[in-house]
């Protein structure tokens, strides 16, 4: 025995301390501000968000009216631009940017609690590349953004969804398909981007977090260089007041407890989803509530600031191409991708209407308790932010309808469930 020469209170103290090496003392280092100029209180004040999904990076599942009216080859904003040519995408994209979200929106979130915005933009609307089809003008929106929301004291997490050569191959990236971020140059034009987005925004006082990288999938990618790309992302913004935030790559919400002792002003972001996987849509109500209970427990045991900052009330992939233009569910069986295919374990026909008017009560009863302990989990830690604001035809993810319905606690703070 190597510690029989410890008296007992020793002993004690070294179990203490091996099992606080992943937990309290590194965090003490890890949640370290280096002064008191962030511009939330992060680790007191709870994050209650929304995401300004869809505003700035089309996805078709949000605005599948924008798709609709395109041939079927158009799959995301890259194929959009190019197919419609640059001033058909340019009118067409303008006129969404200045409806999609207005003013009023930041109001109406104030009156219900939530006092941040997550906003996904792509590199391209910030430091385009040559040959690429992208058009401008997101970039102007968001500058207006910033105000809308400081206007109502609610503050903004800058997100880069899209990276060049794109970070994980979804369509919410700008370019569904391959995995090219990391290859060439792309890493150090993503950081232009970024020291772009510092540059222009990083002082504006509702800026509170810049978001380094939405969703780089790690398993596919080398995460040294992740991770070296996470260290120097810090570095060019170690000196803004804003929290540097960046997403757990896939590679589990508690594996970067050892990573960023020296960083201050660290966020991890996390994103809660159960269903994307045949394991999770196959869950019952009772399993949907326990696993969001049990991942809200888990945040809270990092040394880190820790947001669940996606999530939504969906216990299906019903919602139409959730899963990309043109792809059934899994839910269904419908689903079939490069030869994944998916088997049948419930019906989507008549599930849903496409609007959270037209939920059946069981489904009113079940999202209602989904989210309610969904919040009451994530705030063991941190807090949250729901993916998205409103869509045009996902009941489960239209946060300002399923809040008009009486689905989402109000006030916020008491929400229940774990
Ligand atoms: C959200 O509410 C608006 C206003 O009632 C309605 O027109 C729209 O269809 C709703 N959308 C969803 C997804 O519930």
């Amino acid at each position: 025995m190597v510690f029989s020469h410890l008296s007992g209170a020793a002993v004690t103290a070294v179990a203490l301390l091996s099992t606080f090496s992943n937990g309290l003392p590194a965090g003490m280092m890890s949640r370290f501000k280096r002064d008191d100029s962030l511009k939330f209180d992060f680790g007191g004040t709870k994050v209650r968000g929304v995401n300004l999904g869809g505003w700035f990076v089309l996805e078709p599942w949000i605005t599948p009216s924008i798709f609709e009216a395109t041939p079927g080859n158009v799959v995301d904003e890259y194929t959009f631009c190019q197919t419609l040519g640059s001033s058909e995408a340019y009118n067409r994209l303008n006129s969404h940017w200045g409806s999609w979200i207005t003013e009023g929106d930041f109001a109406e979130m104030k009156s219900i609690g939530i006092n941040f915005v997550r906003i996904p933009i792509g590199y391209w609307s910030v430091s385009p590349l040559d040959g690429d089809p992208y058009v401008q003008g997101a970039y102007d929106y968001l500058g207006k953004s910033l105000d809308w929301a400081n206007s109502q004291g609610i503050k903004v997490m800058i997100d880069l969804h899209g990276a060049p050569g794109s970070q994980n191959g979804f369509d919410n990236s700008g370019r569904k398909g391959s995995i090219d971020w990391t290859q060439g140059s792309t890493v150090s034009q993503t950081k232009t981007a970024l020291n772009k987005i510092r540059d222009d925004h990083a002082s504006h006082p509702a800026v509170a977090a810049i978001e380094l990288i939405n969703e780089p999938m790690g398993p596919s990618l080398d995460m040294d260089t992740v991770r070296q790309f996470y260290m120097d992302g810090w570095g060019n913004l170690e000196d803004s007041n804003v929290a540097i935030t960046f997403h757990d790559a896939f590679e589990g919400v508690n594996s970067w407890n050892d990573w960023g002792n020296g960083m201050w002003n660290l966020l991890l972001d996390t994103h809660h989803y159960e269903v994307f996987d045949s394991g999770s849509l196959a869950m019952g109500i009772s399993e949907h509530l326990s696993t969001a209970c049990g991942f809200g427990a888990s945040m809270a045991t990092n040394n880190k600031w820790t947001i669940a900052g996606e999530w939504s009330g969906a216990m299906t992939d019903c919602a139409q191409w959730l899963n990309g233009r043109g792809v059934g569910a899994r839910y269904d069986g419908t689903y079939n991708v490069d030869g994944t295919g998916s088997s049948y374990i419930g019906s989507c026909s008549g599930k849903y209407s496409g609007t959270v008017s037209g939920l059946g009560d069981a489904d009113y009863q079940n999202i209602k308790s989904f989210i309610s302990a969904q919040i009451s989990a994530f705030e063991k830690a941190d807090g949250w932010i729901f993916w998205c604001w409103k869509n045009e035809a996902a009941p489960e993810w239209h946060f300002q309808n399923l809040t008009a319905a009486g689905m989402v606690p109000q006030p916020l703070s008491s929400a229940s469930g774990c």
